[in-house]
């Protein structure tokens, strides 16, 4: 079997399109929806994703703000500049870039950000929504994988998914929506006991361990869907994920890239919980 490759790059290309329809629409009703990215320090690769959301954001006909902050900025003065985004009435959305240094607590600033403006869906009260399928912003790479699964009309009811990988950004969270989905889900970690065991069960592999090229096709059924969380770059510059490809798409029946694959979408659904937030407000008002 050759594996029909999931083009998170197109997927991501089309839902952007609509939510440029989305923003001129809304701006005709006086609204933009505005986008407040607080940058820490010079991390390159912080400052690279920063720099392709404000683009990302721009193309959308969103409005972007970035902070760009110095390392030594103390938590309290953060913690302020939050506060005044939460009450600021031009911006819907509010990201800080994580990792932050190692003396500002990031569980304090993600408490920090208001729920109703926290786009990227890592407050407690989003979560501990998510978990009850009430209405909250789901965390963007998450929500990008399911989106991505749907393009393909693949139905999660009853399948065995197995995630590799538990942060809290991807692989609890991602759990949780399989759950939702209704998938029966293993969420497999770094203490879990003969790993492949698990993995050749899965109809759905989730790869988000963060280990260059570590799933080969000696973890995958014949037929499973492959979803590659990873990024990493190679030696030679150029980039790869979790999982190894060429051997893994032999076997597999969907599987994404690296690059191209759950990163654009990741990206688009961060601008997608800002258009939202932004309609949001005004069904509010
Ligand atoms: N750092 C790496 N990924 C992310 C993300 O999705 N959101 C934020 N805020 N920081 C990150």
């Amino acid at each position: 079997m050759t594996a029909e490759v999931i083009s998170g790059k197109e997927l991501a290309g089309t839902i952007r399109e609509t939510l440029k329809t989305e923003t001129a629409s809304l701006k005709e009703k006086g609204i933009v929806p505005g986008l407040a990215v607080l940058l820490v320090g010079d991390d390159p690769a912080s400052a690279s994703y920063v720099r392709g959301k404000e683009k990302a954001c721009i193309e959308a006909g969103i409005t972007s703000e970035v902070q760009r902050l110095e390392a030594s900025i103390t938590e309290e003065t953060l913690l302020n500049k939050i506060e005044e985004l939460n009450r600021a009435a031009h911006i819907h959305g509010i990201l800080v870039q994580l990792p932050l240094p190692s003396h500002i607590s990031e569980d304090k600033v993600i408490e920090a950000v208001s729920p109703k403006k926290d786009v990227d869906g890592f407050h407690p009260v989003n979560v501990g929504n998510m978990v009850l399928g009430r209405q909250a912003f789901l965390s963007c790479t998450p929500y990008g994988i399911i989106e991505m699964l749907r393009s393909k009309n693949l139905s999660l009811e009853g399948k065995h998914a197995v995630v590799v990988g538990r942060s809290n950004i991807v692989g609890k969270p991602v759990a949780q929506l399989l759950l939702r989905e209704n998938a029966t889900v293993t969420c497999c970690h770094s203490r879990t006991r003969d790993l492949k065991q698990h993995t050749r069960q899965a109809d759905i592999l989730i790869a988000a361990a963060g280990m260059q090229e570590f799933i080969s096709a000696d973890h995958i059924k014949d037929g499973a869907v492959v979803i590659d969380v990873g990024i990493h770059r190679k030696e030679d510059g150029s980039l790869t994920g979790d999982v190894l490809f060429e051997e893994a798409s032999k076997k597999a029946s969907y599987i994404t890239p690296v690059p191209g694959g759950v990163g654009p979408m990741t990206i688009t659904m961060l601008l997608s919980n800002t258009v939202e937030s932004a309609k949001r407000t005004m069904s509010r008002v």
